[in-house]
């Protein structure tokens, strides 16, 4: 059985020393319990790649980013490419997470472009998608997500089997309001029966959202629900490997 891949999103947080102190903590908790089913990534911002690449050497768990280019080189400030990331021993880049696509206005077709980059590259996208809470109660939750994950598929054709799906509520993602493992089982197995459709069944599809210590477990029993993109409780030592114990 693969798998669950459980992955911390750093976000825009984090220093030398922070970053240090975070992981030796979690080293030491991985020694003595081992990740067991799990498969740990962290997803660090990019300044810090050299750095936990190097820290993480050996380890196990697996190096991430938080957004990849999808220009291959060239006059795009400030961006940068999957080959940058390739140079850092990048397995994961997220693509497509909410917060970039409302404070960046990544559109579907961005996203897409992002995803083909990373793969191109050998690095595993983890396209994210996810309704608001407008689209929720409006009973749009199905189209939404249906629709950010068609965009992608349509893009990637055969190679949608190398990626992984996040499926990230909006108006779950660091409010500490989560989905009920029902609610994300729900959307979990329509986004199955659609990857199913592509002809890419097996793609991991992760749950995002205020996952935690404490609800990690529920979550990550639900059949459709084969890991999570975890965001304030990845920066808690205790937490996170709470989290990576509860992968059965
Ligand atoms: P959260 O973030 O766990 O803090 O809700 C998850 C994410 O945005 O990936």
């Amino acid at each position: 059985m693969p798998k669950t891949l459980i992955a911390g999103n750093w976000k825009m947080n984090g220093s030398l020393a922070a970053n240090e102190r975070l992981w030796l903590e979690l080293a030491a908790g991985l020694a003595a319990g081992g990740t067991g089913a799990a498969q740990a990534a962290l997803c660090v911002p990019a300044v810090y790649l050299e750095q936990m690449q190097a820290l993480m050497a050996q380890s196990g768990v697996a190096l991430g980013a938080q957004d990849v280019s999808a220009q291959a080189s060239g006059a795009y400030t400030g961006e940068v490419s999957a080959a940058m990331l390739q140079d850092f021993g990048v397995q994961y880049v997220i693509v497509g997470h909410s917060e970039r696509r409302q404070y960046h206005g990544e559109t579907d077709a961005v996203v897409a472009a992002k995803a083909r980059a990373a793969l191109d590259a050998g690095i595993v996208p983890i396209v994210c998608v996810g309704e608001t809470l407008e689209q929720r109660e409006a009973g749009e939750t199905a189209s939404v997500v249906g629709g950010q994950l068609a965009a992608v598929l349509a893009v990637l054709g055969a190679d949608a089997a190398r990626a992984v799906v996040a499926y990230e509520p909006v108006w779950a993602i660091g409010t500490g309001r989560t989905a009920s493992p029902e609610q994300a089982q729900e959307v979990h197995a329509s986004l199955r029966a659609q990857l199913a459709e592509a002809g890419a069944q097996d793609v991991p599809l992760l749950y995002g959202g205020s996952m935690n210590a404490a609800n990690a477990a529920s979550l990550l029993a639900q059949p459709d629900v084969n890991g999570g993109l975890i965001g304030g409780a990845s920066l808690k030592a205790a937490d996170f490997l709470k989290i990576i114990a509860s992968a059965q």
